[in-house]
């Protein structure tokens, strides 16, 4: 096991009723909080009424309209806000593009070398940032437990991502019920986002980690087992809380524990959002596939542990690893997401376009093994046409 290094302050409310009999307790130490929020399902589902009564002695300024993918030019909006009436709390209330959009605006706020877009276009390290907490409504990005956010500027089509130890949520709450309202495809996105997050924390060469390896093979099996049977039955409280819990424990820090990574899937299926407006998670079943194939070699020995483990697949030649990306790509399939370009209408002009943004940005040496160029970029896009 290689050496590493595990903080992760958030503290988690998780179940049934937890908005109502945890947020007001959580939020007792601030007095002005701006409550961020994306385009309006939380009022239509009635988890904006609960945090409006929970806040109810609070002083609040409310900043909803924070898109998919959340833009720049909409999160400096709230920057002036919360610098202006000084804010000293935000809550952000929604899925990964708001909590990410809260955690940008919380680093912009206290940033004044310059523009807060270098934070992450040059990526800029920061040492201040207002607190913030969360209350999830959509399980798929682990962003409610994780330091991590993903920020787009539409204007220039592009997409970054930024880490910082000061960019943890203060709290968050996670109440399964939350996730009755959403579409069946935002769930087939979380579940597949999720997924692909232990694939890049778990699938790449062994270094005798036994541990990190059981707790990827335990989500990525409770995944396969649960997803399915969520999407037939939305309202089944138990499995909707197993495969959110699944999805936060996903990406926490605590699988990349003592292991090697690879983050080749997300970095090329971040251009793909970038350009073609494509969801994440829907890259990332188009991209993972390719990335498998053309990795064979270089992950043989983790690709058939995995067949093996999470898919009771038995074998150690090149027809076992086929059937293990095979079923991989079924499973994608049998949540409803299509996994090829062309079903996006994306060619093989645009694949030019995706490996010049690559380059361009500098990252010429992706994966566990700094060895995916631009070329092999190429030939894993090539392969998913
Ligand atoms: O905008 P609202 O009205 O909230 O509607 C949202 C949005 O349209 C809707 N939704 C959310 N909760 C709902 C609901 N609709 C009904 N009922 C509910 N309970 O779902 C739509 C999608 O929401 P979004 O937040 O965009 O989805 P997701 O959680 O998948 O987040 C995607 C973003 O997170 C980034 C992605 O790149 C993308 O920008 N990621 C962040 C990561 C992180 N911070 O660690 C890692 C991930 O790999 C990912 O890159
Ligand atoms: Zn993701």
């Amino acid at each position: 096991m290689n050496n590493f290094s595990f903080h992760n302050p958030v503290k988690i409310h998780f179940g049934k009723s937890q908005i109502t009999e945890k947020l007001s307790h959580e939020v007792e130490a601030y007095s002005k909080i701006m409550l961020c929020y994306g385009g309006g399902s939380i009022k239509n589902n009635g988890i904006y009424n609960k945090v409006i009564d929970a806040l109810k002695t609070k002083d609040i300024l409310e900043f909803g309209g924070i898109e998919a993918n959340p833009d720049y030019e909409t999160l400096m909006k709230a920057v002036e806000l919360a610098r202006n009436e000084s804010v000293d709390f935000i809550l952000a209330v929604g899925g990964g593009s708001v909590i990410d959009g809260v955690k940008f605006i919380a680093a912009a706020t206290y940033y004044n070398d310059g523009d807060p877009w270098e934070i992450l276009s040059k990526r800029v390290k920061f040492t201040k940032t207002l607190p913030f907490g969360t209350v999830l409504t959509l399980p798929a990005t682990g962003s409610e437990m994780n330091s991590n956010a993903v920020i787009s500027r539409k204007s220039t089509n592009e997409k970054l991502d930024f880490s910082n130890p000061n960019s943890f949520p203060v709290f968050s709450i996670l109440d399964p019920e939350t996730m009755y309202s959403l579409p069946d495809t935002q769930i087939s996105n979380g579940i597949i986002d999720s997924f692909i997050h232990v694939i890049e924390q778990y699938l790449t060469y062994p270094v005798n980690a036994p541990i990190q390896d059981r707790f990827a093979e335990s989500i990525l099996r409770t995944l396969i087992e649960e997803g399915p049977k969520l999407l037939k039955n939305r309202n089944d409280y138990d499995t909707n809380a197993n495969l959110m819990w699944a999805s936060t424990m996903a990406l926490n820090g605590l699988l990349r524990c003592g292991v090697p990574e690879d983050w080749s899937t997300h970095m090329i299926g971040h251009e793909i959002t970038a350009l073609f407006g494509i969801d994440h998670a829907k890259t990332l079943a188009i991209v993972l596939p390719g990335v498998l194939t053309v990795l064979q070699d270089v992950k043989k020995q983790k690709l058939l542990q995995y067949g093996l483990k999470v898919w009771n697949i038995n074998g150690n030649d090149e027809n076992s690893i086929e059937e293990i990306i095979d079923v991989t790509e079924g499973y994608f399939q049998r949540l409803g997401v299509r996994t090829r370009l062309k079903d996006y209408k994306i060619n093989v002009h645009d694949i030019n376009k995706i490996c010049k943004r690559l380059e361009d940005r500098g990252y010429v040496e992706l994966g566990e093994n700094k060895n995916i160029s631009p070329d092999l970029v190429r030939k894993i896009l090539e392969s998913r046409l």
